[in-house]
C-alpha cells in the first residue's frame, strides 16, 4: 500500500460477520504438544485435513495459528531467509500453498463463507452461481506461485495476508459491536467513548478489549484458491524482517530492496526447490507498482546470466500483476487532484484558479507559490476523506482509541522498536504532503521544517556508503496507514504465541509489528516505470494492471492515462469494455497486444486495496490472469 504521512485509523464499512455460524462450524479437534511437533487428530478427520498427515514433519510448517480452531486448511511454511551474512539481514516469509480445491465442496457448510455474503454484500460461492469457483478440479498440474509485494515502501505483506487475500478472515471475538475486518468505526468508537464510565474504568475496559480473542476462519476468496502465495516482508525493517546493522541497512532504496529480494528468492528456492520450477508470477499493489516491474526486470537478467552459465533459471517467471500501481510521478501525482475535482470534491472557481496557477502540474509544486497554497486549501478540506477508498469512512482514533491502539511499547517494555508508537499529532506541514509523490520531490526539506532525525539520516546514510542524492523519506514513514483500521493486525501480530507460530522474531528482538515501517529511511529513486512495462511484456511476460476505481491515492484515471496515452503497448483487442461477474458489470477492461499481452482492468467500487474491498472480483481477475483466460 501507499501510505500517507498521517496516523489515523479507519474502519472500513464491512459487514457483521455472523459469529454464530462460525461457532457452529465443525472443525477438526486437535491436541498439541510443542508447537508444530506432535499433532493428534481426533477421530473422523474432516475433509481437507490431508495436510495433517505431514504437518509438523518440518520445523517451518505452521500447524497451529492462534485464533484458528483446528489445523490450517492450507499448508503454510514460514521463517527467515538470510540475505546478508555480514549484516545478519533477515527477510521474513510465509509460503501459503495452493488449496486442495476438490475439498471445497465437501467443506462447504454453515461455517464456510461460501454461504455468506462478502464485505460488499455480493453473494459469493454457489449461491450466486459463480460457476467455476469451488468446483472440484483436478489438481495434478503444478500449482503456480505468486510472490506478493505490499507497497509502502516499507509496508508489511502480513497486512495483505490479514486484510486482503490470505487464507483466513480475521475478526474479533467480541460480544459487542465488533465485526469481521473491523466493522463500523463510528459505531464502535461511539460505543467506547459514549458510555459515560470514568476514565480509569474506561482504560481498563480498553485494555481488556485489547486482549479480545482474534478469530480466524477460512477466507473463501483467498488467493490460495489459485496459486501458492509467497508473502515476504521487504525490505529489512518492514514487518517482521530485520537487520543486525539497522544504522546501515535501514537507509535504503529501490535498488537495494530489489537486490535483497533476488537474494531472498535464491535462498527460498534453495529451501523449497519446487518454487523454482513452478510457473512464477510477481504481484503487488501501490508502491509494489515500483517493486514488481523492477524485480521482474532483474529476474529476467539473472535468469539470462544463469542460462549463459548453463544453470537453471532462478524462478520460472511468466508474468506480473500490479494494482493501483505507483508508476509515473507526473501522471499519477497530478491525477489525485483531477480525481478529486471530477468527483465534485473541489470548489469549481478555486479549481479553475488552481489549474491556472499550477499549469496543471500539481505534483511538484514549489513551496510558497500560489500553486502550492491553493493546493493546501483543497487538501485541508479533504483531510477527513479516506483517500484509499473515498466511499469508506475515515477512522480516526480519539484519545480512547489511542489508548487501545497506540502505545504498546509500554506493554512490551521495550521502546527500541522505533520510539513512540502513539499517534503523532498531524502538523500543518504534514497536511501539505501527499504521499508518495511529494515525497519524491524531497519534501519536507531536511534543512527546513523537517525533524532533525531526517537530517541525521542523511549524514548516517552518507557515512554508511549509501548513494546520496535524492531525499530519503525518513520519519515520514513513521505512520500507520491513514484512515484504515489495522487494530486486529496490531493486536494479533504482536502476541508472543502468534510470533512463535509464524516463526517470526519475538517482540524483545524486533519490537512491534507495524503495518508500515517506522524505522526505515527510504529513498524513492524510480520515477517512471512506463518504459519498463513496455519492455517486460515484449520480453515475454504477461501483465495485468488493475485499478480500484474509488482510490484517490493512485487513481485509476492516472493509470488509464499512462496506459493509453504514454505507454506503447501495441493495439488493443477492442475498445475499453465492461467485464462481467455474476451478470453484473464488475469493471472495465482492454487488452493490449504487445509481447505476451498487457491487460488493463478497473474494478468498480474498489479502493486502493482491491482484494480488501472487492475480494470476489479480485480473485476472479487473478484467476483469469494466471490461467491466461479472457476476462
Ligand atoms: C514539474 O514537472 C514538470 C513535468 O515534468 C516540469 O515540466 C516542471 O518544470 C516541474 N516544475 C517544477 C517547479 O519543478
Ligand atoms: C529490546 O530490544 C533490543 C533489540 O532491539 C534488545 O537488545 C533488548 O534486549 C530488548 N530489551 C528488552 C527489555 O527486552
Amino acid at each position: 500500500m501507499v501510505t500517507k504521512p498521517r496516523e489515523v485509523f479507519l474502519l472500513s464499512a464491512l459487514i457483521l460477520q455472523t459469529l454464530a455460524s462460525f461457532a457452529g462450524a465443525a472443525r477438526p479437534q486437535l491436541a498439541w504438544r510443542a508447537s508444530g511437533v506432535t499433532i493428534g487428530l481426533k477421530a473422523d478427520a474432516q475433509p481437507g485435513t490431508k495436510f495433517v498427515k505431514y504437518c509438523g514433519e518440518h520445523a517451518d510448517e505452521i500447524c497451529n495459528l492462534p485464533g484458528l480452531n483446528g489445523v490450517p486448511h492450507v499448508r503454510m511454511r514460514a521463517g527467515y531467509i538470510t540475505v546478508s551474512e555480514i549484516s545478519n539481514r533477515q527477510l521474513w516469509y510465509l509460503v501459503a500453498d495452493r488449496e486442495e480445491e476438490s475439498n471445497d465442496l465437501q467443506r462447504a457448510g454453515p461455517g464456510d463463507a461460501s454461504s455468506s455474503s462478502n464485505v460488499n454484500g455480493d453473494v459469493s460461492g454457489a449461491a450466486a452461481g459463480d460457476a467455476g469457483y469451488d468446483r472440484p478440479q483436478p489438481r495434478s498440474e503444478v500449482a503456480p506461485v505468486i510472490l506478493w509485494l505490499t507497497g509502502g515502501p516499507g509496508c508489511s505483506s502480513l497486512d495483505a495476508f490479514i486484510y486482503e487475500h490470505g487464507p483466513f478472515k480475521f475478526s474479533y471475538a467480541a460480544s459487542t459491536a465488533t465485526t469481521a475486518n473491523g466493522g463500523d468505526a463510528q459505531a464502535e468508537a461511539g460505543e467506547v467513548a459514549g458510555d459515560g464510565v470514568e476514565g480509569a474504568d474506561k482504560l481498563s475496559r480498553q485494555l481488556q478489549q485489547r486482549q479480545r480473542a482474534v478469530l480466524l476462519e477460512r477466507n473463501p476468496h483467498s488467493w490460495t484458491k489459485v496459486a501458492t502465495i509467497i508473502y515476504v516482508d521487504s525490505p529489512a525493517g518492514a514487518g517482521m524482517s530485520y537487520s543486525g546493522r539497522p544504522e546501515v541497512d535501514y537507509h535504503t532504496n529501490d535498488e537495494y530492496t530489489i537486490a535483497d529480494l533476488v537474494a531472498f528468492l535464491g535462498g527460498l528456492t534453495e529451501r523449497y526447490p519446487e518454487l523454482a520450477t513452478a510457473p512464477f508470477f510477481l504481484a503487488g499493489e501501490s508502491y509494489g507498482g515500483v517493486f514488481v516491474p523492477l524485480l521482474a526486470q532483474e529476474l529476467l537478467r539473472v535468469n539470462r546470466n544463469r542460462r549463459a552459465d548453463g544453470e537453471e533459471p532462478l524462478v520460472n517467471l511468466q508474468g506480473y500483476s500490479v494494482g493501483n500501481p505507483v508508476t509515473d510521478d507526473v501522471v499519477d501525482g497530478n491525477a489525485q487532484l483531477f480525481f478529486a475535482a471530477d468527483m465534485g470534491y473541489v470548489d469549481p472557481p478555486s479549481w479553475r484558479r488552481m489549474r491556472a496557477a499550477c499549469d496543471d502540474m500539481f505534483w511538484n509544486a514549489t513551496r510558497d507559490t500560489e500553486c502550492w497554497d491553493a493546493q493546501g486549501v483543497v487538501k485541508d478540506d479533504l483531510w477527513d476523506l479516506n483517500w484509499y477508498d473515498v466511499l469508506d469512512p475515515c477512522s480516526k482514533p480519539d484519545d480512547d482509541d489511542d489508548a487501545v491502539m497506540g502505545n504498546k511499547v509500554a506493554k512490551s517494555g521495550n521502546s527500541t522498536g522505533g520510539g513512540g508508537r502513539r499517534q503523532r499529532q498531524v502538523s500543518e506541514l504534514e497536511r501539505r504532503f501527499y504521499w508518495p509523490f511529494s515525497a519524491r520531490m524531497g519534501y519536507p526539506s531536511p534543512q527546513g521544517t523537517a525533524s532533525a532525525v531526517e537530517g541525521q539520516a542523511h549524514t548516517e546514510a552518507a557515512g554508511a556508503g549509501r548513494r546520496g542524492g535524492r531525499q530519503l523519506w525518513g520519519p515520514w514513514l513513521r505512520h500507520v496507514v491513514p484512515c484504515m483500521d489495522r487494530r486486529i493486525a496490531l493486536d494479533w501480530l504482536n502476541r508472543a504465541e502468534v510470533r512463535a507460530a509464524l516463526r517470526a522474531a519475538p517482540l524483545s528482538v524486533i519490537g512491534e509489528w507495524q503495518p508500515c515501517s517506522d524505522v526505515l529511511y527510504y529513498r524513492l529513486d524510480t520515477m517512471n516505470l512506463v518504459p519498463l512495462h513496455e519492455d517486460l511484456v515484449r520480453q515475454g511476460l504477461r501483465a495485468l494492471v488493475y485499478s480500484g476505481d474509488h482510490d484517490m491515492v493512485v487513481p485509476h484515471t492516472g493509470t488509464r492515462k499512462w496506459v493509453y496515452d504514454k505507454a506503447n503497448l501495441g493495439s488493443t483487442d477492442g475498445p475499453l469494455r465492461p467485464w462481467m461477474l455474476n451478470g453484473q458489470i464488475a469493471g472495465f477492461t482492454a487488452r493490449f497486444n504487445a509481447g505476451a499481452g498487457f491487460r488493463f482492468a478497473t474494478v468498480k467500487g474498489a479502493g486502493h486495496m482491491v482484494p480488501q474491498s472487492k475480494p470476489l472480483q479480485a480473485l476472479h481477475l487473478l484467476r483469469t490472469f494466471i490461467s491466461n483466460q479472457d476476462l
